[in-house]
C-alpha cells in the first residue's frame, strides 16, 4: 500500500496519541532490559513472568484515563495474558485495546557501532525487513512503531556530523516506510544525559539534531500530521556541576522545539531518560508552564518508560499486582497532570531513586 491511502488513518491516530492530559507508557523494554529490572526486584527473567508482568499493565483499571498508547516489545504483541491466579487470558495487545489504549511496536534492533564515528558513536539498526515486520504488527493490531536513535555529546566531539545524519537519516528511513503499513512513526531522537555539558550545550545539540532530522524527513516524503516526535527534555549532562532550575529546562525545552519542529507534528512525548519519577514529571510540568507563555503547537506529553513503570516493578515484586497497580496509577495520574502543567510537587505517591543508568541501552 502507498503512503497516501493511510493518511487519514494515520493522521487520526496522531491524533488520539496526542490527546490532551495523555501520554504513553514506553512497556518496550527488550528481553535483555527487562532481565535487569527483573534482576532488582529479585524475579527471574523467564516468559511467564514478562507475561505476567506485562499483563498487570494492560489490566490497571483506569489506566486509560491519562495513557492513550503503550509501546510493546514484539514478544508482547503476539503473547496472551496471564491471570493473576495463573490462568491464561486473551492477547495482550486486545487487552490494551479494548480499554481504548493504542497499541505499538518497537521496530529498531538496537545499535551497533558506526564506523568512522567518534568515541563509542552508534547507528540504529532495523530497516531491514522492516515492511514486513511492520506489516505483521499492524494486522496483530498495532497503529504505530517507535525507532531510537541515540546520540551523546562529549568534549571529544561528539555528536559528529556523521553521526547526527546517519541517525537523522536511519529515522527518516524508518518513518516513510512504517507509514507505508499504517504505523504511525515515533521518531525518537534521544540525546544521553551522560556527560557534564551545561543546559546551553544541550540546547544547541539538540537544535541543530532536530533540524537534520527534520530535513531528513521532508527528504523522505514523511506525512508530518501522521507522526510524532519523542525527544529527551532539554537539561544539562548528568554530571554537570551547574544544575539548572525547572524553569530554564522549560524554557530551553519550548526554544529549542520551536526552532526546530514543525507545526504540523501533532505531538512532541519526551522520553525520561533517567530522571527520577518525581523529576521526570516536574520537568515536564515545567515544559508545559514555559510552553504556556510562548510559542508551542504541539501537545507536550509523555512517553516514558522507567518514570512510569519503576514503583510499579518495585511494589509488584512478582507477586502483588494490586500494589503494583497502585504505584503505576499514582505515576500516570502525576503524568497527566504535569501534561497539562497542573501537577504539584509531591502531588503523588514516587520512588526517589535515580533512575540514570550510564550508556543505558533499551
Ligand atoms: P525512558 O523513559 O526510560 O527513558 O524510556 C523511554 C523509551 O522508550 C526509550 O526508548
Amino acid at each position: 500500500m502507498t503512503l497516501d491511502a493511510h493518511r487519514d488513518d494515520l493522521a487520526a491516530t496522531a491524533a488520539a496519541l496526542a490527546a490532551p492530559g495523555t501520554g504513553l507508557l514506553a512497556a518496550d523494554e527488550s528481553t535483555g532490559t527487562i532481565g535487569k529490572r527483573f534482576a532488582a526486584i529479585g524475579v527471574e527473567n523467564t516468559e511467564s513472568n514478562r507475561r505476567a508482568y506485562r499483563s498487570l499493565l494492560a489490566t490497571t483499571p483506569g489506566l486509560a484515563a491519562s495513557i492513550s498508547g503503550v509501546i510493546l516489545y514484539e514478544e508482547t504483541l503476539f503473547q496472551d495474558s496471564l491471570t493473576p491466579a495463573g490462568e491464561p487470558g486473551p492477547p495482550i495487545v486486545e487487552l490494551f485495546a479494548e480499554r481504548g489504549i493504542v497499541p505499538g511496536i518497537k521496530v529498531d534492533q538496537g545499535v551497533e557501532a558506526l564506523a568512522g564515528g567518534l568515541g563509542g558513536e552508534t547507528w540504529c539498526t532495523g530497516l531491514k525487513g522492516l515492511a514486513e515486520r511492520a506489516g505483521r504488527a499492524y494486522e496483530r493490531g498495532a497503529r504505530f512503531a517507535k525507532w531510537r536513535a541515540v546520540l551523546r555529546i562529549s568534549g571529544e566531539g561528539c555528536p559528529s556530523e556523521l553521526a547526527v545524519r546517519e541517525n537523522a537519516w536511519g529515522l527518516a528511513r524508518y518513518a516513510r516506510a512504517v507509514q507505508e503499513a499504517g504505523l504511525v512513526p515515533i521518531v525518537e531522537p534521544e540525546i544521553l544525559m551522560d556527560g557534564d555539558h551545561d543546559i546551553a550545550t544541550t540546547a544547541s545539540v539538540q537544535e541543530w539534531v532536530l533540524r537534520t532530522v527534520y530535513e531528513a524527513l521532508a527528504m523522505n516524503g514523511v506525512f508530518l500530521e501522521g507522526s510524532l516526535l519523542k525527544p529527551s527534555m532539554t537539561t544539562a549532562g548528568a554530571d554537570c556541576p551547574d544544575r539548572p532550575s525547572l524553569e530554564e529546562v522549560g524554557s530551553f525545552t519550548v526554544r529549542t522545539l520551536s526552532r526546530a519542529v514543525p507545526a504540523a507534528v501533532p505531538a512532541v512525548l519526551f522520553l525520561s531518560g533517567g530522571l527520577s519519577e518525581e523529576d521526570a514529571s516536574l520537568c515536564l510540568n515545567a515544559i508545559n508552564e514555559a510552553a504556556a507563555l510562548g510559542f508551542a503547537p504541539w501537545h507536550l506529553g509523555f512517553s516514558f518508560g522507567r518514570a512510569l513503570q519503576h514503583s510499579c516493578l518495585k511494589h509488584w515484586a512478582g507477586h502483588d499486582v494490586n500494589a503494583g497497580q497502585d504505584a503505576l496509577l499514582a505515576r500516570v495520574r502525576a503524568n497527566g497532570a504535569a501534561s497539562r502543567g497542573a501537577y504539584v510537587a509531591g502531588g503523588e505517591p514516587s520512588d526517589d531513586a535515580s533512575l540514570f543508568v550510564a550508556n543505558y541501552s533499551y
